[in-house]
């Protein structure tokens, strides 16, 4: 089949289709389909949270089903009863089949092997090999280099102060050099890296238009060729990276292969948005600053709260394995539940007044943003640290620091956050008084 029309005819099996249907449904108030193509929810998704958690714990829908229920999504995350949802797996059979025929078999977060589409035996093995090297004292030692990469990043800015965009100039930035370093990844490469996350940010979402599908799967298939030229590198040179580390250990099969999600969907764009709403949120409640000035040691659960009142993972999906019953409600064989995980972070049943930003709320860690279970994120810790280190560095150096506008948001679904953010710098605070 000639490559303009095998694209055009993947793009309908597995956007173009989903799109269709989504649109119609959209019109008659059909909530998963408004989650997939209504402009209003994607542009402020908080009081469609609220229109789902009206409509039941578990919503059902023309799609599948719909939860904003912190217990079910706590339940059902951690549940033997059901599995990852694999891209294109959830498609009718005649739009798999086609599909199947024209795909490229480029690496994508959502295929396996990727650790985000794989369930156990592959699950247990895949995921061993990652946290032998991904150990606790290795984020560990990757918290310093989160500190000194803050400071470095810092250090320029405060050479120009005036209004920059803060997502482009920082909190793109500390999270490009970490996942870098984890990679091997050397200096002239990261910003490549950095254009590959962007790119291929929108490919968890489903029902993408055209244009906007050629630009992601032209970013993986640039991500790909890249990390084929950069592994062959690495196994002919290894460095002290991880991912050496994660080569010399794998006895048989390719590790980056499961690892692809990591890089591009779960490690990088999500730790870019925690920066960046994290920044955002407390430019809008200033009187948290001067709290946490005069209690830093409250950094920890403000770095929970950000992550609860807005996640930067949305929501994630799970298929039933079998017929099942979830809060009185059955679930029938291949059924389709979409744990609406940003929603499930402000329901009343476990947290007092959740639209209220409050760093001191005593249980803001029992948010999902990290999802639960077999697939719980193998990031968090890092991602904390990140927060922590990323943000408190920040407004410890620009204690004048104001929004300058009103900023842009990201053009995705499942990931949240800012596409751009100005900020007045104001005078960096000198190194003598800090
Ligand atoms: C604020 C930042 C982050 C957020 C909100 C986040 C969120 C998530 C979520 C929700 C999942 C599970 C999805 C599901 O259950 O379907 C996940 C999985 C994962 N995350 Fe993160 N993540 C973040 C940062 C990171 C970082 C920094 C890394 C590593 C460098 C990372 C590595 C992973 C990996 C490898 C998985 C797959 C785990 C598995 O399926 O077993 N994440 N993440």
């Amino acid at each position: 089949m000639e490559i303009a029309l095998k694209q055009r005819m993947h793009w309908l099996a597995l956007h173009g289709f989903v799109r269709g249907v989504a649109s119609l449904g959209a019109r008659r108030g059909d909530l998963q389909a408004r989650l997939i193509a209504d402009s209003s929810v994607k542009a402020d998704p908080v009081p469609f949270y609220e229109e789902v958690r009206a409509g039941g714990p578990l919503v059902q829908t023309r799609l599948g089903h719909i939860t904003a229920d912190h217990a079910i999504g706590h339940e059902l995350l951690r549940s033997d009863d059901f599995r990852v949802v694999s891209i294109g797996s959830n498609l009718p059979a005649p739009l798999r089949w086609l599909e199947g025929r024209t795909r490229h078999d480029l690496l994508h977060p959502l295929r396996p092997p990727s650790l985000l589409a794989v369930e156990p035996p592959d699950h247990t093995r895949y995921r061993k090999t990652v946290s032998s090297v991904f150990t606790p004292r290795a984020v560990a030692a990757l918290r310093d280099r989160v500190e000194q990469t803050a400071e470095c990043l810092l250090d320029e800015l405060s050479r120009e102060p005036g209004v920059v965009d803060i997502v482009d100039r920082y909190c793109a930035q500390l999270p490009v050099a970490i996942i870098s370093d984890i990679l091997g990844v050397p200096d002239r490469d990261r910003q490549r890296v950095l254009e590959f996350g962007e790119l291929a940010a929108p490919s968890l979402d489903f029902g993408l238009p055209w244009p906007q599908y050629q630009r992601v799967e032209r970013g993986l298939a640039w991500f790909n060729s890249w990390l084929d030229a950069h592994l062959g590198r690495l196994r002919r040179s290894p460095g002290d990276d991880l991912m050496s580390q994660l080569i010399r250990k794998a006895e048989s099969g390719s590790p980056e292969t499961y690892l692809a999600g990591l890089v591009l969907a779960a490690g990088f764009e999500t730790t870019v948005n925690l920066l960046g709403n994290g920044i955002r949120m407390l430019l809008d409640n200033p009187e948290h600053l001067g709290t946490l000035s005069r209690h830093p040691e409250l950094w920890p659960n403000a770095v929970e709260e950000i992550l609860r009142l807005e996640s930067p993972v949305q929501l994630t999906a799970r298929f039933a394995l079998k017929d099942t019953e979830i809060a009185g409600k059955q679930v029938g064989q291949g059924e389709l539940v979409v744990v609406y995980v940003a929603a499930a972070n402000r329901d009343p049943a476990v947290f007092t007044d959740p639209n209220r930003f409050d760093i001191e709320r005593e249980n803001a860690g029992r948010h999902l943003a990290f999802s639960g279970g077999r697939h719980f994120c193998l990031g968090a810790a890092l991602a904390r640290a990140e927060g922590e280190v990323g943000l408190r560095a920040f407004f410890d150096r620009f204690p004048e620091v104001r929004a300058a506008g009103a900023g842009s948001r990201r053009d995705t679904r499942v990931l949240h956050g800012w596409s751009t953010l100005p900020v007045a710098l104001g005078p960096a605070r000198s190194m003598a008084t800090r």
